[in-house]
């Protein structure tokens, strides 16, 4: 084991027991519905003309920049942009330090036209190769135009590699969305989770909804240009609009935001997975067909059997609407994927699944309802050590506003919900342990509201528990002896 982790280590075990105790604590206790209500800013969107939509300067300077995962296991980025004028060239060119670009990779144009909303010039450009724990400087060329901007490579994939995810969900383009975006910049996240809900443009008619997918481009470049967005698609991106001839689903989302669906043998860019640091993340699509035998069904099962706790201890699921939810808004809209899913990711042992949709943030135990069928059965979720934790946090801020109703009495398997704005932080600290925070939006200020500590469904088993200590204790002791 490399000296840091042997030094991580110890510091862990000095400091999360405290927290552990705190954490077990609070699960003791029955759920909390939070009473904090705060006046927030009018749910309607940033006009368009405004600066935080601002087009960059320059004859068809490159706009909309965003990053995301390129491959499977993280030593390779896929981005994205738009030039407005003309194709001009689809060139990025890279290197290790600043103003020092050795390495040039060419990309893809295309565009599209959306009733008469005719797109811009849409690139999209793969690097691959890149090694791990790296900066990289990358220029996209457009002559004097062109933009400068960097992005940081994730630690190579290591049980005990430490990371930090961000969540995001529902963001629109209001501003309690660009509150959300800002906040979680100072958050120290390295990547986001982003649960689906995108730019809320279908709330727009005619060719401003395809102008309320480049203003949004624009508005989340300040932080996906710098890191990658992990990408799920809502209910907002189908935009099934008959009305003027628009009858291809996520025909918006599709052209704007890649994602490296074939890196995990998906047969669509809508559900996939990645690897990154200690993290294996699967992304499906709520609004595909899931039902035993489809594509995205026979691809799950698959994609589960490969996951490899020993070398990516945290198994992460992301969807767009929830299983176990107590809001009135969305009231069991996800019972028909906890029928098909919810006995797999107990199976394998899933440690939590982010969801949005609903406009309020909330936390479950861990419980499942897996012994009910429609003959016979317990009709009521029970604890379940195996089950994941199930977090909801479509509270990015869009135009709809927030969901304040939610069902009374609080359910037994609700831990904690709120009706207010916000993002959460998940902490991987090695491969046991991981701090999870929810951050309200709080009149411009950053407040962690709901915070535990998540331990790792596959070695917070006792047998691998104890083989790890032991583990552990030989290496914390050939530390002390080296030193
Ligand atoms: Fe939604």
């Amino acid at each position: 084991m490399p000296m840091v982790n042997r030094r991580q280590s110890l510091s862990t075990a000095l400091i999360f027991p405290l927290l552990v105790l705190l954490s077990s604590v609070k699960n003791g206790n029955a759920g909390i519905t939070s009473a904090f209500i705060r006046s927030e800013w009018p749910s309607v969107d940033i006009p368009i003309n405004s600066e935080e939509f601002a087009v960059p300067k320059g004859h068809n300077a490159p706009q909309q920049v965003h990053i995301t995962q390129g491959d499977y296991d993280g030593k390779a980025v896929i981005i994205s942009w738009v030039t407005a004028d003309g194709p001009g060239p689809s060139k990025v060119q890279f290197g290790k330090s600043e103003k020092s670009f050795d390495y040039t990779a060419e990309g893809t144009t295309t565009n599209y036209t959306f009733y008469k909303y005719k797109s811009g010039y849409i690139h999209q450009c793969l690097i691959d190769g890149l090694e791990y724990d790296t900066k990289y400087y990358y220029k996209i060329v457009s002559g004097e135009s062109s933009r400068e901007f960097w992005f940081q490579t994730p630690p190579q994939i290591d049980p005990d590699a430490s990371y930090t995810f961000g969540i995001i969900g529902d963001l629109g383009q209001t501003y309690n969305s660009l509150s959300t975006l800002e906040h979680y910049m100072h958050s120290g996240g390295q990547t986001v989770l982003f649960v689906g809900d995108l730019s809320y443009a279908d709330r727009y008619q005619y060719t401003d909804v395809g102008i309320r997918w480049d203003s949004w481009g624009r508005f989340v470049e300040r932080s996906a240009a710098y890191q990658p967005w992990i990408w799920s698609a809502g209910n907002h991106e189908i935009e099934y609009m008959p009305y003027m001839g628009e009858v291809l689903p996520f025909k918006n989302y599709l052209h704007r935001y890649p994602t490296p669906y074939l890196a995990s043998e998906s047969s669509s860019a809508l559900w996939y997975a990645i690897r990154r640091a200690s993290a294996h993340i699967i992304v499906l699509s709520s609004y595909s067909p899931f039902v035993k035998y489809t594509p995205q069904w026979v691809w799950l099962r698959e994609e589960l059997k490969r996951v490899d706790r020993e070398k990516t201890p945290w198994l992460i699921v992301l969807m767009h609407f929830l299983i176990y939810n107590s809001n009135e808004a969305h009231f069991m809209e996800g019972e028909s994927m906890r029928a098909v899913f919810e006995s797999c990711f107990i199976h394998y042992k899933v440690d939590v699944i982010f969801a949005g949709h609903v406009h309020a943030y909330e936390r479950s135990y861990r419980i499942s309802n897996v012994k009910y069928n429609v003959s016979s059965g317990d009709r009521y979720p029970v604890p379940d050590k195996s089950a994941p934790v199930y977090i909801t946090v479509g509270d990015g801020g869009n135009q709809e506003g927030l969901a304040s109703r939610f069902t009374h009495p609080q359910p037994d398997y609700s831990a904690f919900r709120e009706a207010s704005y916000g993002h959460s932080t998940l902490e991987i600290k090695n491969r046991t342990h991981a701090f999870y925070h929810w951050n309200r939006n709080d009149d411009g200020n950053k407040v962690p509201t709901d915070s535990f500590v998540l331990h790792n469904q596959y070695w917070g088993s006792n047998l691998r528990r104890r083989k790890l200590e032991k583990h552990h204790l030989r290496g914390v002791v050939g530390l002390l002896a080296t030193d």
